[in-house]
């Protein structure tokens, strides 16, 4: 087995007096910057536009966060004319040079952690305690790819006597990183870093509802010394600039991270060869999830509620890798659920910064009433088991358990990005696991079980990316969990893995007969 010797940075621990005097001065720090206005990067400018965005507080919207610049498609060729340009010497440095740069962004992460925490909370609701991971993971992005780009420089040598045979990568291109709200920080930064680690200029266009947090990971790259044009940070239309720069010509490589839907297209639309294209472009798509947790007849039941209410509910359920569904077996059901609905009970809804808040906003009105939606959806397909008080003003939506669920009802099949939960009950072991890869997706799965002979099933069965055994199901770490899922959940290797930067490489082969 290889040893990983990787050191993740270190979350915040909020036990400490001392920490939580700085948390609470980086949200009077960023209370007072609000409103501001962020421009497009273009060519290391900041470039006036025709349109605008407001991002809004999710816990408070009339609260505006940052007035948005949002580019037009002149624009866009514009900065794509330019990372062509910045392409000729970028590519050309040495790995060593470019991971300085990913490493001095990472120390400036540090230095800034507080506030950028506390930017997630105005920006996308995140409570402190969920939030500062994400700090931690762009760090760790940032400082592992730096690393494996130096041990991937080496190449491999394959010499034999009378030739040289060398085997090493280059950049592919320019790439177009689309990024989701829901980990607005670390996964913006993972595939940016990725793309330009690896000698590729990239071009990141994030979410809408989470563009301020994109354009402090501009501000961020710049202050590391990332030259003009390499990196450039386009907010604008998904449906319009997104999808013009997928069919870009120029375009070689797409790393997106978002929903099911938008992947597929994006997927399908770069594989149509546009004229004057002369290369075929590669995509990555991490998508959704419908993730499951099994609690059989020997789990823990205190650790199995745990585990389930923080990976359900942790972020209001708007975590790719959340738990939707706990499959769980007929003899221990009436225990489990008894426990769970007390466990939910004392979840705590509320505005993300108040330090008492559990469980924050979603992040906007069509995602609250999308939700909502399901919750009826649900009261027709089974029972309502508990559903917690949530504030009335803001986007919130209650934490809301479902029980005695089919395997086969629409809230136990889609991917619904919200805090709800369906129980479904099953029979057998074998029961429990064919439900769980029951539906389209294989993101994250847990089992909470002390049976050696169902976790040995287990590892070799359950269709996921990310398996957790006897522990919650959400926040995989750089380098330790490397994360990614595959039937409709995405495709493409693991993000904070060895394989990952092989993504954004062209391998090649030089024969020398000497
Ligand atoms: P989304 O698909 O709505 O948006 C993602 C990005 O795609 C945004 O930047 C958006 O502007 C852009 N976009 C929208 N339409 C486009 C188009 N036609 N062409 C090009 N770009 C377009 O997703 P979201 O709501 O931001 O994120 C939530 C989804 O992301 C959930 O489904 C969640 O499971 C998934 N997700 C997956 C992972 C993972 O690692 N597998 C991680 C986080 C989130
Ligand atoms: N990497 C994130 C998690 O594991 C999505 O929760």
């Amino acid at each position: 087995l290889n040893k990983g010797g990787f050191n993740p940075a270190p979350d915040t621990d909020y036990g400490r007096e001392s920490n939580l005097v700085k948390a609470r001065q980086a949200l009077t720090i960023v209370n007072n910057q609000l409103g501001k206005t962020y421009l497009p990067l273009i060519n290391g400018e900041y470039v006036e536009t025709d349109e605008y965005i407001h991002s809004v507080n999710p816990s408070t919207p009339s609260q505006i966060v940052g007035k948005i610049g949002l580019i037009s498609l002149s624009q866009a060729d514009q900065a794509m004319e330019t990372a062509k340009e910045a392409f000729k010497t970028w590519s050309k440095t040495s790995a060593t040079q470019r991971a300085e740069i990913l490493r001095r962004a990472a120390d400036i992460m540090e230095q800034k952690r507080h506030e950028l925490t506390a930017w997630m909370c105005f920006e996308v609701g995140k409570i402190l305690k969920e939030g500062d991971p994400e700090v931690s993971e762009a760090i760790d992005f940032c400082r592992y790819y730096a690393s494996e780009m130096e041990r991937l420089e080496q190449g491999y040598n394959y010499d034999v006597a009378g030739e040289n045979d060398r085997y090493f990568y280059q950049p592919k291109g320019i790439a177009l990183i689309i990024s989701p709200w829901n980990f607005p920080f670390a996964i913006a930064t993972g595939m940016t870093v990725a793309a330009l680690v690896a000698g590729n200029c990239a071009l990141l266009k994030p979410a809408a509802t989470s563009t301020v947090i994109g354009a402090k990971i501009a501000e961020i790259l710049t202050e590391a010394g990332i030259p003009k044009g390499v990196f450039q940070y386009i907010p604008g239309k998904g449906s319009v600039v997104g999808d013009y720069l997928v069919k870009h010509p120029d375009i070689h490589l797409i790393a997106f991270t978002g929903s099911r839907e938008v992947g597929c297209k994006i997927y399908a639309d770069a594989a149509i060869l546009q004229p004057k294209q002369k290369h075929l472009k590669k995509v990555i798509a991490e998508m959704g999830g419908k993730n499951a947790i099994i609690i059989d007849e020997s789990a823990d039941l205190d650790q199995g509620v745990a585990g389930v209410v923080q990976s359900a509910f942790g972020f209001s359920g708007q975590k790719c890798s959340a738990c939707s569904r706990v499959i769980v077996l007929n003899t221990v059901y009436d225990a489990f659920v008894e426990r769970l609905t007390e466990a939910v009970k004392s979840l705590n809804v509320g505005d993300a910064k108040n330090p008492s808040t559990k469980i924050g906003p979603v992040i906007d009105a069509s995602a609250q009433a999308r939700i909502l939606q399901y919750i009826e959806k649900g009261k027709e397909q089974g029972t309502l088991a508990i559903q917690v008080e949530a504030p009335e003003q803001g986007y919130f939506v209650p934490p809301t358990v479902f029980t005695d669920v089919t395997e086969d009802a629409v809230i136990a099949q889609e991917e619904i990005f919200g805090p709800v939960l369906a129980v479904i009950k099953a029979n057998s072991f074998d029961h429990a696991l064919a439900i769980a890869n029951g539906t389209d997706y294989a993101l994250t799965g847990g089992l909470y079980s002390r049976t050696p002979a169902h976790i040995d099933r287990a590892y070799k069965e359950f269709e996921v990316g990310n398996l957790y055994i006897n522990r919650g199901i959400t926040g995989a770490i750089v380098a330790r969990q490397p994360f990614g899922g595959f039937k409709l959940s995405g495709v493409g290797s693991k993000a904070g893995g060895p394989d990952y930067l092989l993504q954004f490489l062209e391998p090649r082969v030089v024969t020398e007969n000497i």
